[in-house]
């Protein structure tokens, strides 16, 4: 192949052109749209001129930099209103049979600074020459002398360009139209202007469908593809009949019209706000929808005709008024649209995406049936629309300028979700959770030597790829976290009032994420509030280096002391602007300590007078709002261990789960004993509530993945369901020998653990109880007696217990489903098998599009490799099949990482690790996309497994022993 990036092998179309640019020949490579399902290669192929004609091949130039081999736009030109027709073709070319689009776009910019180049963003599309003989026409807008003519045009693939040359410079302030035609695929590829398939009584039915976020606008039409490119849009959709045309805008008419002898309807929209083109969203679908209007805003609900008549929507319905409502108070802010739209598709790649005024989800995200769904389901629902929706102020309204700050813009929706969800279920206490699925699961990868800041610098984040990869645990969980801190040292009120002048000041414009603190700032200047520095000084020491402190309180000095968390402690770090220094914000459990809260600025200066009486402790970090781990003295630890096991209440339930992750992972880190850290799991044969439990499994989890291999397994099942029994026991009671459901929504998600548990470490009644359920399934299809809260666990535990015949069953199930959660939880359930060749078999089915959608190959695989006779097979299937899977489902943003995590999660032996390294070298050219941090992370976890294991191996299987015996 060709110079590295210049010819791009995905495609037989990668072409490139000769721009006449003087004596020296520009080479551009472009790409052409007929040729996604052509077979790879990596040879250059023949250039075209970006209208499907093919030119003769021409050398690979020398590396230039031009102003078109940046990933960046020039300032120069500024635009503002776009004008655009798209009409996707919805039954495939008959001779081609692919699927296309068709367009045209006038975008009216203004130019800034004098210029002879255009450069606008364009993807995969195809151009249809104008009458210039050109890609594009241009003319002046909005009088004023005539536009320089084109003196070339060209399609850039690298870099994703359409690129026109002009004659003579644009004249500054003046205003211009570029206008094009073109066409594009209407693939399967999850990204920019794609299509969902799903079947209808057996008919097959095709949705077109966007998702444009971070950088596939541009496969849509030539737009400037920058979040701080804002413009208004003028939407115009063709459809056939019978098909209804959504986007952001509503809709303000359909007409009936005659193109290219078909007799089409024509669907056009209010111009959008002023807006990002990341935001956009087309969809041409024949579904069906359910609304309701809430003080002047449309609120509907779209979703297959199927789904809307069983239903499916009404959750979402009902609680998406509430939650905008929240949010127009909670930001003091009016919801600026006339109409909130949210749909379901088939065929999705992320769990959601806030396109503003017209949210699209996966189907698990938004629709809920009863019958089927659990309560985990509704939870999901309730909280990833408040996620979206929180976006619509914070993110659409106001947009970060560059992709660097997206830490900002979803941790914020990250943060936030959980009280916008809270209000539409208050019962339910869901803000709890965010210390499980926010703060403990980023601690764990915010730990490594690998880890990264929050923020990025703009000059580091330049390439799609280099986008994508920031969509991870530390920009979503970690910003969560930060803010979550930050809002709870500066109150509630105070960071409300800050966040509403941001919103305000900034509406429809750009910021970065120093405006914020600056807005923060205000507020707290206004209401007098002591704090130990700007909030800007604070907040730096968490937002620009990466990792946490762990905070060391001795009881019988009163010394409070920080230092650098690192599960390895040997490892290397890189300097730190703050020299792992942080501003931390110290709350404490009131008994004991004189003072409610301190502020520790430094590593070692601060003394705490404590009135620790013998046998009394001392607890900080009240209800995990502070992003750090605490340690203690021995005598305190004992005397919590101590508090516990005799009066566990007296210690907060989020509390209760952290001293147990709190120690589990120092001892990770080897500063306590790993035997300390299992000492927090013996009482909890008293314990029932679900936060500390969860902790708790989630973090013998780990002792399961590192052990379960070895002859440590059966020691470590006897204790845990020694352990377990009494909670399935008290759940026995309180469901009445499993009739009733729980009452509370955290005891229905214990309820869970209980049964999952007892099932997995064999205890006889449960597993006696759960096969009997499957059973009676299998002998009556029609009747599913399995309780939806309880199908997952159950599922599981059934095909792991059976062999292909419950296998064969499940699959026919899940063929069948009639809700997506139900097919999702049957997914999962296939990948528990303890036969070979029934994992063998579904990893292929993985890869084949007609059996498992391309959404949820990666999550399958990850499924599979999660069972202990899967991974092995896991692991060798992705490395035998990478470069297929990394260019067929490396669109994905969130997958890859997770595809990588999950196969190498066991990896703990010299071995594995060899394996590991060479993968790593063997994929070189192919590369992971924005899974490349993940290898890195994966590298570094299995060398720390590695010294783990041999450190406690012997001392666990001890423990565990000791503490079964009768
Ligand atoms: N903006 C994202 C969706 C997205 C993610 C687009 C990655 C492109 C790449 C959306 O707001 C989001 O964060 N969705 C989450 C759900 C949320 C509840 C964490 C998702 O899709 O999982
Ligand atoms: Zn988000």
């Amino acid at each position: 192949m060709g110079a590295k990036g210049f010819f791009i092998s995905k495609a037989v179309g990668v072409v490139g052109i000769v721009l006449g640019a003087g004596a020296v020949a520009t080479i551009i490579a472009l790409s052409v749209v007929y040729s996604q399902e052509k077979a790879k290669t990596d040879a250059p192929v023949a250039p075209t001129d970006g209208t499907g004609t093919t030119l003769p091949t021409v050398p690979t130039p020398a590396p230039s930099n031009e102003p078109w081999d940046k990933y960046r736009l020039p300032e120069s030109l500024v635009p503002e209103t776009y004008t655009v027709t798209l009409h996707p073709r919805l039954i495939p070319d008959p001779i081609t049979k692919l699927y296309i689009f068709t367009g045209t776009s006038h975008v009216v910019f203004k130019c800034v600074k004098e210029t002879q180049l255009i450069l606008i963003h364009s993807n995969k599309l195809n151009y249809t020459k104008a009458l210039n003989g050109f890609l594009a026409t241009l003319t002046t807008e909005g009088g004023g002398a005539p536009a320089p003519a084109i003196k070339s045009s060209g399609l850039v693939e690298k870099t994703q360009y359409l690129v026109l040359q002009l004659s003579d410079s644009l004249v500054k302030d003046q205003k211009y139209k570029l206008s094009t035609t073109f066409t594009g695929e209407l693939a399967d590829d999850l990204g920019g202007f794609y299509r969902s398939e799903y079947l209808e009584n057996g008919v097959k039915k095709i949705v077109a469908t966007t998702q444009m976020q971070p950088t596939d606008a541009r496969k849509a039409f030539p737009c400037f593809d920058e979040p701080a490119m804002k413009a208004i849009f003028h939407i115009t959709l063709v459809h056939a009949h019978g098909t209804r045309a959504l986007s952001n805008g509503m809709e303000t008419g359909t007409t009936d019209q005659t193109i290219d002898g078909m007799s089409v309807q024509v669907t056009t929209f209010e111009p959008t706000k002023k807006m990002s083109t990341y935001l956009l969203a087309f969809i041409v679908s024949d579904f069906g929808f359910i609304q309701t209007t809430l003080e002047g805003v449309l609120i509907r609900i779209f979703a297959r005709k199927a789904a809307i008549d069983a239903n499916q929507g009404e959750y979402a319905l009902s609680v998406t008024g509430p939650i905008l409502k929240f949010f127009e108070n909670y930001y003091n802010a009016t919801y600026p649209l006339p109409k909130s739209d949210q749909i379901a598709l088939p065929d999705f790649n992320a769990g959601a995406m806030e396109n503003w005024g017209l949210i699209t989800y996966r189907e698990t995200a938004l629709l809920y049936d009863a019958k089927y769904s659990s309560n985990s389901n509704k939870e999901r629902i309730a909280s990833i629309i408040s996620h979206e929706l929180a976006h619509m102020w914070f993110g659409n309204l106001v947009t970060l300028r560059w992709w660097n700050d997206l830490w900002l813009n979803e941790g914020f929706a990250s943060y936030v979700e959980y009280l916008g969800a809270d209000h539409a279920e208050p019962s339910w206490g869901v803000k709890d959770l965010t210390v499980l699925s926010d703060i403990h699961r980023v601690f764990a990868v915010d730990a490594l030597a690998s880890s990264h800041p929050l923020s990025s610098k703009a000059e580091d984040i330049q390439r799609p790829e280099q986008i994508s990869e920031l969509f991870d645990a530390i920009s979503y969980s970690k910003g969560a976290a930060v803010l979550r801190m930050l809002s709870g040292f500066l109150t509630e009120d105070l960071f409300k009032k800050g966040l509403s002048t941001y919103l305000n000041k900034f509406a429809y414009g750009n910021t970065v994420y120093t405006d914020l603190w600056d807005h923060l700032q205000m507020a707290v200047d206004e209401s007098g509030k002591p704090l130990p520095g700007r909030v800007h000084d604070i907040m730096n020491t968490w937002v620009l280096q990466m990792g946490f402190p762990v905070i060391t309180i001795d009881t019988a000095t009163g010394l409070v002391t920080q230092k650098h968390f690192l599960l390895d402690p040997e490892s290397n770090v890189e300097a730190s602007p703050y020299n792992y220094e942080w501003i931390v914000p110290i709350t404490w459990m009131k008994t004991n300590i004189n003072q409610p809260s301190i502020w520790l600025t430094k590593k070692s200066d601060t003394r705490v007078e404590m009135k620790v009486i013998s046998g009394q402790w001392v607890l900080a970090n009240l209800d995990t709002v502070g992003y750090y781990r605490v340690n203690y003295d021995m005598a305190n630890w004992e005397s919590l261990l101590n508090a516990l096991t005799s009066n566990h209440q007296d210690i907060p339930k989020i509390n209760r789960a952290q001293l147990i992750d709190d120690a589990f992972n120092l001892a990770r880190a080897k500063e306590i004993s790993t035997i300390l850290a299992l000492r927090t799991t013996q009482y909890l044969t008293k314990e029932t509530e679900y936060m500390p439990w969860e902790s708790a499994l989630d973090n013998l989890d780990f002792f399961y993945l590192m052990f379960d291999r070895s002859e440590v397994l059966g020691p470590m099942q006897a204790y845990l369901l020694k352990q377990v029994t009494p909670l399935f026991d008290h759940f026995r009671i309180l469901t009445v020998d499993w009739t009733i459901i729980p009452p509370g929504h955290m005891d229905q998600y214990n309820q869970v653990n209980a049964i999952g548990k007892a099932c997995s470490t064999g205890l006889p009644q449960c597993q006696t109880l759960v096969q009997g359920w499957f059973t009676s399934w299998m002998d009556n299809p029609a009747v599913n007696p399995i309780e939806p809260n309880l199908r997952s666990t159950v599922y599981c535990s059934a095909i792991a217990a059976g062999g292909a015949k419950e296998w064969d069953f499940a699959w026919d199930q899940f063929l069948k489903a009639s809700i997506a959660t139900e097919a999702e939880k049957l997914r999962a359930a296939l990948a528990c098998t303890k036969e070979p060749w029934l994992l063998n078999r579904y990893l292929e089915y993985t890869l084949n599009p007609s059996l498992i959608r391309k959404q949820d190959a990666t999550s399958t695989i990850v499924y599979i490799a999660s069972n202990v006779v899967g991974q092995p097979l896991a692991w060798d299937f992705i490395r035998d099949r990478w470069s297929y899977i990394f260019n067929q489902y490396g669109g994905g943003s969130f997958s890859f990482s997770n595809l990588i995590n999950g196969v190498t999660e066991r990896f703990s032996s010299k071995f594995e690790l060899q394996q590991l390294e060479q993968f790593k070298k063997d994929n070189e050219a192919v590369g992971f996309g924005s899974g490349t941090l993940a290898v890195e992370q994966a590298i570094e976890r299995t060398k720390a497994n590695m010294m783990w294991i041999s450190e406690n191996k012997q001392q666990v299987l001890k423990w565990f022993v000791d503490n079964t015996l009768p």
